[in-house]
């Protein structure tokens, strides 16, 4: 076992933390993507719904989970289990949770690899070099190669610093310049033309809509993908929470800046789609829809940057950091939930840990990259399709059958003496053991 285990020193810490970590490329990139795939407004409306009423219940059982054990994700499980039989199931979720943060990590340093190069790609320009600036932004194994590892470096040098001195420093540097950066985006996209035609669309839902099954499917999963369930993440972050604090508030304010920032993020590119159309760039697909996933990033964007002349460099250069800002609190949480579990379970030391366990999951990306035609999405699929809802689904079922009510209430009311009263507690166990498992099952079986 470890000796000390480090702790975030301060609340506002834990909340950039864990907003960090739930803040992402789901939140700039796949949230409008969905909204723009998924009839705008209608899918914005569903996913506060669910994000609230599925995953924020769920998030605070992972978070519980973690504080109650006060270790990684296989230790603290195993903390709650009775028998046998419960430790290994323990043993299967928590681990299971690890191999899925290592696996989302594997490609989502490759994205964030891309967003790093078109950071760059700007600066170039700005001087002058518009040819070699063409390396940037093209597909190459090269470029793909040098970004992913330049991105996994840098999640490294952070987690080997630790929790307070790394995870927390650099969540309160990080989040604080994320937010200026989008609001400042937003109030220079508003101010061009098509922006409100944009801004309608978004905002007005198509309520015919809103019952629709894929649409459903896709706005729990991205919530889940969003909270960054299902991955022993926020286990290991709820660790790190001061036995003093209240959890049910810590969690609300988390789940509400997450939502918050998707929806801003919703703002700032669904306008600028409708003023790159201003602008000729073509923004919809052969089927009528908004063009959406990888194409709206690196296709329709770019044009719209491209064509507001030197200004564009800058509101490129913004973006793209902003993008890189984003996907770095969340790799970094990614990353501590392997490492936490190889410090604690394997006594290793935690520089050697992250180098180690940093540079194998580099190598996963690798071998990502070098096959990335069925490689990226066949990942992306197994850990994030089915591995974190099974898992997260598991972590309530274990909050919900295994561990006792009364164990429960004790945790809960640590930094939150009167909880027993709340309409939290009233509804939150019961909604935990029946509502939560069974939603999750239901989308998961339906999406297969
Ligand atoms: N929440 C992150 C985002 O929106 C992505 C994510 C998914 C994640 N699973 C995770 C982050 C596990 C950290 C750990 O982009």
């Amino acid at each position: 076992m470890g000796v000390s285990r480090g702790g975030f020193s301060s609340r506002f810490g834990f909340i950039m933390a864990a907003a960090g970590s739930a803040v992402g490329l789901g939140n700039i990139w796949g949230f409008p993507t969905q909204t723009a795939s998924n009839g705008g407004a209608a899918f914005v409306l569903v996913y506060l719904v669910l994000a609230f009423c599925l995953a924020y219940p769920a998030f605070m059982a992972e978070l519980l989970i973690g504080r109650y054990g006060q270790a990684n994700a296989v230790t603290s499980l195993q903390k709650m289990s009775h028998n046998l039989w419960q430790k290994r199931f323990a043993f299967m979720v928590g681990f299971g949770g690890i191999i899925a943060a290592a696996l989302i990590l594997s490609f989502y340093g490759i994205l964030a690899g891309w967003m790093m190069s078109f950071a760059i790609d700007p600066v170039v320009r700005l001087f002058g070099f518009n040819d070699a600036a063409q390396w940037f932004v093209n597909q190459s194994l090269a470029r793909n190669l040098i970004f992913t590892a330049l991105f996994m470096l840098l999640t490294i040098f952070i987690i080997r610093r630790g929790v307070e001195d790394g995870i927390e420093k650099w969540s309160k540097r990080l989040m604080p310049m994320l937010i200026i950066l989008l609001t400042v985006l937003i109030i220079y996209v508003m101010s061009l033309e098509g922006a409100s035609e944009g801004l309608k669309a978004y905002l007005q839902p198509d309520l015919s809509r809103v019952f629709d099954a894929d649409l459903l499917i896709s706005a729990l999963g991205q919530a889940f993908f969003s909270l960054s369930l299902g991955t022993s993440v926020m286990i290991i972050y709820g660790s790190y929470i001061s036995k003093k604090e209240n959890l049910v508030s810590l969690g609300a304010q988390v789940t509400l800046i997450d939502v918050s920032i998707a929806f801003l993020a919703g703002l700032l590119i669904i306008p600028a789609m409708y003023v790159a159309q201003a602008q000729g760039v073509a923004i919809f697909a052969e089927d009528g829809s908004l063009i959406s996933g990888s194409n709206l990033v690196f296709t329709v964007l770019p044009s719209l940057f491209d064509g507001m002349g030197v200004m564009g460099l800058f509101v490129g250069f913004a973006f793209f950091v902003l993008m890189t800002i984003a996907a770095l609190t969340s790799s970094i949480s990614m990353l501590e939930g392997p490492v936490s579990y190889a410090v604690e379970r394997h006594d290793m030391e935690r520089t050697k840990a992250t180098t180690y366990i940093g540079l194998g999951i580099l190598v996963l990306s690798i071998i990502i990259v070098l096959n990335i035609s069925f490689m990226l999405d066949l990942v992306a699929m197994i850990s994030t399709q089915y591995g974190q809802p099974i898992i997260a689904m598991l972590c309530c079922v274990f909050v919900g059958w295994i561990w006792y009510r009364n164990s429960i209430l004790a945790e809960i009311k640590q930094g939150n003496d009167d909880v027993e009263n709340t309409l939290f507690w009233k509804i939150w166990p019961w909604y935990i053991k029946f509502v939560c498992p069974t939603a999750i099952a239901a989308v998961f079986i339906h999406s297969l």
